[in-house]
């Protein structure tokens, strides 16, 4: 991939098999992995329920382009954690949200879509977009090669937290749809303020427009998300990652409204009105179903939950005392099982702010650091996070190496 080529400046590892919180490489060097393939194997590796539902499933047929009814278990459990009813199943978080997008753009006749700086939301040609602030006359351009200039001139990209200017990216009343991630998760940590979700949910309704939670990444920070914690009522939550454990695997869960409106534009082959462009033939796959119903039901349970928040305090507790045993000016991130280093006093509010903490070459060196001494740090400004393999050992290893990479860093 592309974005993988360029993350790691240095030869990628290969890798050939791993057991629990570990992964072992092809030169057989064992690595405790602290950013769990980018939180899509929150599981762990080898065997495990989920390894043990995929392998009968594949023993029985991994595809027949028909439900099995380990998608019915699976919706109802989402359905469950988020008080969310309906759900959709796809290939990947991209694809969900690629498909939430369409839905909005259908019901709400709008093409807009307004974005937070700091933000990811899969390589899809809406959401790969930068600029376009509210009132500004420059519209937003593709933030990488090959991406469509006329659909990112649809996206508004506003800082994250920003009640005013989400206001004014409302306010024409053209916007299809407020896609946010509960948490900015990929440029660091930005937690949301207190009531600043609600309200999103709230003005994006009573301007017409529709609210998605990408909860891709958050969903392994929070039983049931952000969407639980603070009860939130969004039109739409994309899911993805961690759901599946790394067998590929997207969900996207809507209002009634909105699954009626789906309901009703099936893509029935009759000219000249088709139906939603929406699907894939590998979409709900009976591999992607039975993985993703074992971990909901066997694994991330609200116990285990529970134990991954309490390793992660661990772990931002350690982080804090060797920051503050070294006299820098830095702190922990810390939200349940996630970490991290921020690299100023105070925790940021917008992208602007996490910026400093997203410094390439700290990144670099530290993956590298932390990987001749058994610690996979892979992509270090979205962890260390603990998944549900990890023991106190390993957080205690982490931080054992961690402050050693910081008594060899020069000031
Ligand atoms: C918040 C969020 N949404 C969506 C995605 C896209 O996930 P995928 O590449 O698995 O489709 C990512 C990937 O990092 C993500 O962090």
């Amino acid at each position: 991939m592309a974005w993988m080529a360029g993350l790691f400046r240095h030869p990628t590892l290969f890798v050939t098999g791993g057991k629990g919180s570990r992964f072992i490489d092809a030169d057989g060097i064992s690595l405790i992995d602290f950013n769990l393939a980018d939180l899509s194997n929150t599981v762990g590796y080898g065997d495990n329920p989920v390894a043990q539902a995929v392998a009968r499933q594949a023993a029985r047929g991994a595809q027949f382009l028909l439900p099995t009814e380990d998608a019915l278990v699976v919706a109802e459990a989402l359905a469950d954690r988020t008080s969310m009813p309906f759900w959709q199943f796809t290939i990947s978080a991209s694809t969900a949200n690629m498909e939430a997008i369409r839905i909005a753009r259908t019901i709400t006749g709008r093409q807009k879509i307004v974005l937070f700086d700091g933000k990811y939301h899969g390589h899809i040609d809406p959401t790969m977009a930068e600029g376009g602030a509210p009132g500004s006359s420059i519209a937003a351009v593709p933030e990488a090669m090959g991406l469509s200039p006329h659909e990112a001139a649809n996206a508004v990209n506003i800082p994250f937290n920003d009640l005013t200017a989400l206001e004014a990216a409302l306010a024409e009343g053209d916007v299809a749809l407020v896609l946010v991630e509960p948490a900015l998760s990929n440029c660091s940590l930005v937690l949301p303020k207190p009531e600043f979700l609600q309200a999103l949910c709230r003005m994006t309704r009573a301007t017409g427009a529709l609210a998605a939670l990408d909860e891709t990444h958050t969903w392994a920070m929070e039983y049931g998300g952000f969407t639980r914690m603070l009860a939130l009522k969004p039109d739409f939550i994309t899911l993805g990652k961690g759901l599946g454990s790394g067998i590929p695997l997207g969900a996207y869960g809507m209002t009634p409204e909105i699954a009626e409106f789906v309901q009703r534009h099936r893509d029935v082959d009759i000219a000249p009105t088709r139906g939603l462009a929406i699907g894939g033939t590998t979409f709900a796959n009976a591999l992607a179903m039975a993985a993703a119903r074992a971990m909901l039901t066997e694994v991330a349970t609200i116990d285990a939950y529970q134990r991954i928040a309490t390793l992660g305090q661990r772990m931002a507790d350690g982080i804090d005392a060797m920051i503050a045993a070294r006299g820098l000016p830095w702190r922990a991130f810390r939200h349940g099982p996630r970490s991290g280093f921020c690299l100023t006093p105070e925790l940021p509010l917008t992208y602007a702010e996490a910026k400093p903490s997203v410094n390439p070459e700290l990144s670099d060196a530290r993956r590298v650091f932390m990987a001749n001494r058994g610690i996979w740090d892979a992509i270090a400004t979205a962890g260390p996070q603990v998944s549900f393999a990890h023991s106190t050992d390993d957080v205690d290893l982490y931080l054992q190496v961690a402050a050693s990479f910081l008594d060899n860093l020069e000031r």
